[in-house]
């Protein structure tokens, strides 16, 4: 580089929840030279994410349902706010196409199972993990995947694997999951950056 200033790749993370995932993001590119968190994006007023958006002086939308899904979809605010790429972490609501469209494989999930399986409308939280107990498997893990315009459908970026244990409960096995989660998902994200840049 010739010392011209250059512009960071700024992340939005889209959270609802309380946002593990999305604080193990923020610690892992705090100091990065190369990529920030620039805006967390909400759906849930008092959700746990909101409070580490302000702790982390990080700036947060609030988003409104109306305006959401059959408004502009926040297009205009994130590109606005120099956005460059879409992180969710514990998203509930569906991408709108428009938002998909004008981030076109900008968007990336994480899913707490191996997709396809145990993925689609109504598999979140600890509705997956009941559900690979009750099919009897042995093992399960997490994805990575590119959003597309249906729930959990995009192509597979990274999966991971591990047991599931005869006594497992659906708490024990998302206790897991989620240090599955928290040690990969900020690597891969950096990883598909940096192959991009
Ligand atoms: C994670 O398990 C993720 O796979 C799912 O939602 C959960 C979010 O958890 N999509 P947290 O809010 O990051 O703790």
């Amino acid at each position: 580089m010739n010392g011209a200033p250059h512009h960071k790749v700024r992340l939005a993370i889209f959270a609802s929840g309380t946002g593990t995932n999305a604080q193990k993001i923020i610690d892992y590119f705090r100091a990065h030279p190369t990529i920030q968190v620039a805006l967390i994006v909400c759906n849930k007023a008092g959700a746990g994410v909101l409070s580490i958006a302000s702790r982390e002086g990080i700036p947060h939308i609030l988003i409104d349902k109306e305006k959401f899904f059959r408004g502009n979809a926040y297009v205009d605010e994130l590109k606005g706010s120099g956005i460059d790429f879409i992180v969710l972490a514990g998203f509930l609501w569906k991408i709108p196409d428009g938002l998909i469209k004008a981030f076109p494989r900008k968007i990336v999930n994480i899913h707490p199972a191996l997709l396809p399986k145990f993925g689609g409308k109504g598999m979140y939280g600890n509705f997956v993990h009941e559900a690979v107990i009750k099919a009897g498997e042995k093992v399960s893990g997490i994805t990575i995947h590119y959003v597309d315009e249906h729930y959990d459908n995009g192509d597979t970026i990274f999966q991971v694997r591990c047991a599931v244990l005869q006594s497992d409960t659906p708490d024990s096995l998302a206790q897991r999951i989620h240090l599955l989660e928290h040690a990969h998902y900020p690597a891969i994200i950096e990883d598909l950056l940096k192959s991009r840049a």
